[in-house]
């Protein structure tokens, strides 16, 4: 068991990729917090896999709501006394041209997508300081590190964690905590069917690979990084794409 006795959460957790994840996690015995802003769903996987696994826990959380994540978390460690992995993978889209982003666009996926995961990791962050151990993953994308187009909001922000994962590597190594990324390319989700048809058949085509993701690509590298396989890694981002933009 490569997780044996962890406690990992995992921001939405609920679907596509952090669903894989937390699949992926549990099979590899450890005890798994879904934290998910979607209460339907989240109840609803919580049902379907603790018929499967004993240690499977759902926390309603809007990660862009200080406030709610602060009192999660604190649930959490009074419950399991500990959180040695966070997975920062819930995130969304609004996509637009630049010349037709609202502003209310703009901010809910920055308040989202990257003030989430600073609220997240600073809420976890002082139970791994205590214990001196922790493993922070970060969600990133192929549009942080290439940009796309109808991107501005989304992309600015999958940037940004790639700077934010630097930066706290470099602040936490030295209290045994490791923090990387994970930049997927383009990947079978509820996110994805969201695109032009069109536009997904292009980003197909100049994928190496010539498929798409699927989400157990993207958690069998968040398991990977949250394993001690990863321990001599950090500061890394761990492009998970198929090849896309070689
Ligand atoms: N790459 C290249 N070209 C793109 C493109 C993309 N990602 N998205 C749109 N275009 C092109 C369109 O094909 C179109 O080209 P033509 O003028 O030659 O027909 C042009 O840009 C304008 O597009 P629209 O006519 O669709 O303009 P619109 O204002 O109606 O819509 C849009 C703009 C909302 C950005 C829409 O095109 C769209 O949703 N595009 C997809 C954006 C995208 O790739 N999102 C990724 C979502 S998945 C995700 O985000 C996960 C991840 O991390 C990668
Ligand atoms: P998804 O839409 O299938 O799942 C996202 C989950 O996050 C949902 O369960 C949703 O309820 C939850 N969520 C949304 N807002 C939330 C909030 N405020 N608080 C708590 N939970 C919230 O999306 P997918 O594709 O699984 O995406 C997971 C991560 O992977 C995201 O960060 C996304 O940006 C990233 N990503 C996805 C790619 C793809 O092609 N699908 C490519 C690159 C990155």
């Amino acid at each position: 068991m490569r997780l044996g006795n962890k406690v990992a959460l995992i921001t939405g957790g609920a679907s596509g990729i952090g669903l894989a994840a937390v699949k992926r996690f549990a099979q590899e015995g450890a005890t798994v917090i879904i934290a998910d802003y979607n209460l339907e769903a989240g109840n609803k996987i919580q049902a379907e896999l603790l018929e499967k696994y004993n240690h499977i826990s759902f926390y309603q959380m809007n990660v862009a709501d200080r406030e709610c994540v602060n009192n999660v978390i604190s649930n959490v460690l009074n419950e399991y006394k500990k959180i040695d992995i966070l997975v920062n993978n819930a995130g969304i889209t609004n996509d637009a041209m630049l010349t037709k982003m609202t502003s209310e666009q703009f901010d809910q996926v920055i308040n989202v997508n990257l003030k989430g995961v600073f609220n997240c990791t600073q809420a976890v962050i002082p139970s791994m300081i205590a214990q001196g151990y922790g493993k922070i993953i970060n969600t990133s994308s192929v549009s942080g590190v290439y940009g796309n187009v109808g991107q501005t909001n989304y992309a600015a922000t999958k940037a940004a964690i790639i700077g934010m994962t630097k930066t706290w590597a470099k602040e936490l190594g030295r209290k045994g905590i490791n923090v990387n990324a994970v930049a997927p390319g383009f990947t079978r989700t509820s996110m994805v069917e969201k695109m032009p048809e069109k536009v997904l058949e292009k980003m197909e085509s100049i994928v190496t690979l010539q498929r798409l993701g699927v989400p157990e690509d993207i958690a069998n590298a968040y398991l990977f990084l949250a394993s001690d396989e990863a321990s001599y890694i950090t500061g890394h981002v761990l492009q998970v794409d198929g090849g896309i933009m070689m």
